[in-house]
C-alpha cells in the first residue's frame, strides 16, 4: 500500500495562497491579467487563488499539456491536448502550474504562448521541486519549495488519484 505523509496543511497552503495572490495583486495593479492554469493539476490552486486577486480585470483559461516519454529520460517530448480559446494578443498573462518538476512543461508552454502574441508572460507554480529541474527556469511566483518526492493533493495526482485531498502529502510506494 502507498503511504501518505503529510508535507502541508490546508490552513499552511491557505496561508501561501493568499501571499502569493498579494503579491500578484500588487505587481498587476491597474493592469488586465490573463490567467491561464494548466490542466489538471492547476485547477483547485487556481480556484483558490483567483478568489483572492485583488485585481478589476481577470481573466481565466485553461490548457492541458502531456508529455510522452521514459519519465527521467530527456527525450520526453510536450505535447498540447487543450489550447486556450482567449484572445491573448497584448494582454499581461500569468501561466498557473500545480507544480514546477523538470520545468519542461513551462518551457513548452512558455514558447506556445509566446506565438500568441502577448505583452508579457510570467509564470506561477504552487509547488517548486527542484531536484529533476532540466532547464534553467524558474517560476516567478512560487507557493512552496521542496527538493524532492513524488507529491500528491491539492490537484496534484498518482495515476488520477488523490486530486481532491485538501492537504498535500508526499507519497511513498515501497
Ligand atoms: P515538468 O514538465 O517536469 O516541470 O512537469 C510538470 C508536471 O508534471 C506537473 O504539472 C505535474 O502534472 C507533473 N508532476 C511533476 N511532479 C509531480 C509530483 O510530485 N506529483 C504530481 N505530479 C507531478
Ligand atoms: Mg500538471
Amino acid at each position: 500500500m502507498p503511504e501518505l505523509v503529510p508535507i502541508l496543511k490546508r490552513d499552511e497552503i491557505a496561508r501561501k495562497v493568499k501571499a502569493i495572490a498579494k503579491a500578484i495583486s500588487s505587481d498587476y495593479k491597474g493592469r488586465q491579467l490573463v490567467l491561464i492554469g494548466v490542466l489538471k493539476g492547476a485547477f483547485i490552486f487556481l480556484s483558490d487563488l483567483v478568489r483572492h486577486l485583488d485585481l478589476e480585470d481577470v481573466k481565466i483559461d485553461f490548457l492541458r499539456a502531456a508529455s510522452y516519454g521514459e519519465g527521467t529520460c530527456s527525450s520526453e517530448t510536450i505535447h498540447l491536448i487543450k489550447d486556450i480559446d482567449t484572445d491573448i494578443r497584448d494582454k499581461d498573462v500569468l501561466i498557473v502550474e500545480d507544480i514546477l518538476d523538470t520545468g519542461l512543461t513551462l518551457t513548452f508552454l512558455i514558447k506556445h504562448l509566446k506565438a500568441h502574441g502577448p505583452k508579457s508572460i510570467r509564470t506561477c507554480a504552487f509547488i517548486d521541486k527542484s531536484e529533476r529541474r532540466k532547464v534553467g527556469l524558474s517560476a516567478d511566483y512560487v507557493g512552496h519549495k521542496v527538493k524532492e518526492g513524488f507529491l500528491v493533493g491539492y490537484g496534484l495526482d498518482f495515476a488520477e488519484a488523490y486530486r481532491n485531498l485538501p492537504d498535500i502529502y508526499h507519497l511513498k510506494i515501497d
